[in-house]
């Protein structure tokens, strides 16, 4: 039987806090209001600042019928997209993402070079150490964070010095890995996905900010969300103390009512901040 909710509009909250989303950023090819809404807030927990970045369709699905996101995203996506792939030292990819979304070496945006002049790196998180082909190619490998059991097949796909090896067997420690990437100066870090890094980046609380993209599109039964993962308390062993669920602070919200070409459209593009938990 249906839940048959009791709330009626004398039990409701005061909804006098709703304020209607009208933000329109013209085109600008430097980017500089996107890149000022996108600024980093105060650094709360030290060494590095993790920013999730994920693209959702209107029903929740994490991928479209190709299974990849980028039959997901559109124009406005896209443009915020690059603005924070332009403002961070390291994008922080699950080995599964880099597999299925065919990611090579990276470069900052073209024409958005001046908003961090220095090289984006790549650092993509496995168990197994297998690395794409296309990562294994080229002069700027990855690096690899992963656990003892894929150190080898890690050495054996990029340079031993690029291989972060940070937990044993099959175990990896997020903290730790990310501590080594600060240690090498990449302090901000853009977590594109998948959903199983995220589910344990969120898990561990390591997450300060998640951006959530939501585009006009219904895709229906099927794909996952943009987190996956067992439960918290159903593996206690690897998410002691975890923080979940938890509350998120809305940083802004953009909306594009139009698509590029005009079409009618609506995609949101939320920032989110998550406290310390
Ligand atoms: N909607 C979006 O914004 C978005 C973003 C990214 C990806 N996607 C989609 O998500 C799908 C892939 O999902 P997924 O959950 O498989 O992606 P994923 O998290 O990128 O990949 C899972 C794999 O990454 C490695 N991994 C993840 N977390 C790890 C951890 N804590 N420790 C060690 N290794 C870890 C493991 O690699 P090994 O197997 O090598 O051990 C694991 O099998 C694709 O369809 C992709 O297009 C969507």
């Amino acid at each position: 039987m249906a839940a048959v909710s009791t709330a009626t509009p004398d039990t409701l909250p005061p909804l006098d806090q709703l304020v209607p989303v009208a933000r329109r950023l013209p085109p600008d090819p430097r980017e500089e209001t996107l890149a000022a809404l996108y600024a980093d807030e105060e650094p709360r927990r030290g060494a590095c600042t993790v920013r999730a970045n994920m693209v959702a369709s209107l029903d929740g699905a994490a991928w479209g019928a190709d299974g990849r996101s980028g039959s997901l995203n559109d124009a406005a996506d896209w443009r915020v997209f690059r603005v924070l792939r332009a403002l961070a030292d390291v994008v922080l990819v699950g080995a599964g993402t880099a597999r299925a979304e065919g990611y090579r070496a990276l470069d900052r945006p073209r024409g958005l070079e001046h908003l961090r002049p220095a090289p984006l790196e790549l650092a993509v998180v496995t168990r197994s150490g297998r690395v794409p082909e296309r990562l294994r190619v080229g002069d700027r490998p990855p690096f690899v964070l992963t656990g003892s059991d894929g150190a080898a097949p890690a050495r054996a796909a990029v340079p031993a010095e690029r291989v972060v090896v940070v937990g044993p067997g099959g175990d990896l420690d997020l903290v730790a890995g990310l501590a080594e990437l600060a240690r090498r100066g990449l302090r901000r870090v853009l977590a594109e996905g998948g959903p199983s890094l995220l589910g344990d980046l969120l898990a561990a609380d390591l997450v300060d900010e998640l951006c959530v993209t939501t585009t006009p599109r219904v895709v229906g039964p099927g794909p996952g969300r943009i987190v996956a993962g067992p439960r918290p308390d159903a593996a206690a062993e690897n998410h002691a103390g975890t923080v979940l669920p938890r509350d998120a602070r809305l940083v802004h919200l953009l909306h594009a009512p139009q698509d590029r070409d005009d079409s009618p459209a609506g995609t949101t593009l939320a920032r989110w901040s998550l406290p310390i938990g």
